[in-house]
């Protein structure tokens, strides 16, 4: 990747406020010139009671970027935090933000085969993947957001093995396969993390370049 961060000596590093595996897998593979340092198991969960995608994805980077300062050493550069779900239309853009709350004692096959039972006999079946993310420096305040987002369909029923979450019961618009059938490859072209990450690293790379100084902002922390 073409990103003037590529410049500094080690790889920039980057606190994902998350344990979603699958969600951190996606980041390895699109942020690969970054390193990733995946939520710690003995940290606190994270909160997330916002009403909105992006109120979330402002809560999750700030708590860990707050907790990290406090209780590691480690250095990290950023903090940054993925708000994310499925918005079907003919359940008035649900489950939406709370697609990781949605029938919760369900296993996600389960859920998935729930969802589809709510949708009205004939119902549009038209939804789309929202992706937002909320990216602050380690040693600043300021958060910057960066949205994706991919339509598509909901199948008749879950396929295929790949990804995770909702990805087996969506089909992205221009293909007839679900993501849980789609390559990762597939994916990591045109979902709606893919777009929001292309998005961050656009307004990354010139950041990289030249931060300046005064910039208590996004410039590159001490992570402390
Ligand atoms: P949250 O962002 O932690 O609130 O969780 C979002 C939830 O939406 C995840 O737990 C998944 O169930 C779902 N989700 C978000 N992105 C994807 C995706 O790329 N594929 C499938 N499901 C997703």
């Amino acid at each position: 990747m073409n990103s003037p961060l590529k410049a500094h000596s080690s790889p920039p590093r980057i606190l994902l406020a998350s344990r979603n595996a699958g969600k951190l897998r996606e980041f390895a593979g699109l942020l690969a010139e970054f390193t990733i340092i995946p939520w710690p198991a003995d940290a606190p969960e994270i909160p997330e009671d916002g009403a909105f995608f992006k109120d979330n994805a402002a809560q999750k980077a700030a708590f860990a970027r707050d907790w990290w300062r406090i209780h590691r050493e480690e250095p990290v550069d950023f903090s940054l935090a993925d708000d994310s779900g499925l918005c079907v239309d003919a359940l008035w853009g649900g489950p939406g933000v709370l697609s990781a709350r949605f029938a919760k004692e369900l296993s996600m096959v389960e859920k998935n085969r729930a969802l589809l039972a709510m949708l009205p006999l004939n119902a549009k079946r038209s939804a789309r993947f929202v992706c937002v993310l909320a990216l602050t420096s380690m040693a600043g305040n300021e958060l910057r957001f960066f949205e994706g987002s991919v339509e598509g369909g909901l199948a008749a029923e879950p396929r295929g093995q790949q990804g995770f979450g909702y990805d087996p019961i969506f089909i992205p618009e221009g293909f007839n396969q679900t993501f849980g059938e789609l390559s990762e490859d597939v994916k990591a072209r045109l979902s709606h993390r893919a777009q929001a990450v292309q998005a961050l690293r656009a307004a990354l790379a010139p950041l990289g370049a030249l931060v300046p100084r005064s910039d208590p902002g996004l410039g590159r922390g001490s992570g402390r």
